[in-house]
């Protein structure tokens, strides 16, 4: 009930599938939270179901400004900063060759220039917190790990985040500062995202239409999650890749090889 109790959290995308599950499972355990996401009446809509601990701001991930803003705002309204989820996220279909120089920079930049963007911004803020601790928890991909031609522009991008993840990870454990930064790899979850690939879903490995009768995930799996990556129970875990995916990626390494055109 109480495990983030005096704990101050900033979600990216939560307005969406993910970043509103993630939302209430924070605020649940007793976090502040600060919702952004482009979509300002989704957002402001979700946080209106909540208490004084929950405060939504439109915030556009790929604009430097914008986090100049949102963490301002969220030390001056909350008293601090401990966790950064970056959660922000869009898709694209396409193949290496099917997929132009301007998809994938669209893609990039909300993934990896905005999660570079959110760490860079929130690591002084959480210097200046309390006992100077905090947690960035980057949200990455199973496209990350194995190999799915379909997304190419998503899967580099969650690539970045992975190897970005360790590198802050690397930096803050070297200075000796109780910073954490993790990066989590969800399998599929069906959300907005997943569904705006439309027919094209099959072509991303869809497990089901593969003749995989593992069911897709809930936004719940992953959000307690980040609720344990945000608290101090994870005090110890640092650069780690968590990936959460009921076993898909050991036990079937991937299946949209498998899925024929
Ligand atoms: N759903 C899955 O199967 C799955 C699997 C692995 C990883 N993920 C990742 O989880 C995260 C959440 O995805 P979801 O499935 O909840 O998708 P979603 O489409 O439901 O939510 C994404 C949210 O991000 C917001 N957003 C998009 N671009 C933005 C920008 N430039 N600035 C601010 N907000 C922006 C959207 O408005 C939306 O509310 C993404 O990073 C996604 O890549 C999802």
């Amino acid at each position: 009930m109480d495990r983030l109790k005096n704990k101050v959290a900033i979600v990216t995308g939560a307005a969406g599938g993910l970043g509103s599950a993630i939302v209430r499972r924070l605020h649940d355990e007793g976090a502040s939270v600060v919702m952004t996401d482009r979509d300002e009446g989704a957002v402001g809509a979700l946080a209106a179901s909540y208490s004084e601990r929950v405060l939504a701001l439109a915030h556009d991930v790929t604009d430097e400004e914008a986090w100049r803003r949102v963490i301002a705002d969220t030390v001056e309204h909350f008293g601090g900063l401990d966790v950064l989820v970056n959660n922000a996220g869009i898709v694209h279909v396409g193949t290496v060759e099917e997929t132009t120089l301007e998809d994938f920079r669209n893609v990039n930049a909300v993934h990896s220039e905005g999660t570079f963007l959110g760490c860079k911004h929130a690591l002084p803020a959480m210097r200046a917190s309390g006992d100077g601790s905090g947690s960035l928890i980057n949200m990455s991909s199973v496209t990350a790990i194995g190999g799915f031609p379909y997304v190419i522009a998503y899967a580099a991008a969650k690539g970045a985040i992975r190897s970005m993840t360790k590198a802050i990870a690397a930096g803050t454990s070297a200075k000796g500062e109780p910073i954490r930064c993790n990066s989590i790899h969800p399998g599929r979850i069906d959300t907005a995202m997943v569904a705006s690939c439309g027919e094209d879903r099959e072509k991303m490995g869809d497990r089901r239409s593969a003749g995989n009768d593992n069911p897709p995930g809930e936004p719940d799996d992953v959000a307690y999650l980040v609720v344990y990556l945000a608290s101090d129970e994870s005090a110890w875990m640092n650069g780690s890749e968590l990936v959460i995916d009921n076993g898909a990626t050991i036990t079937d390494g991937n299946v949209s090889l498998r899925v024929r055109r």
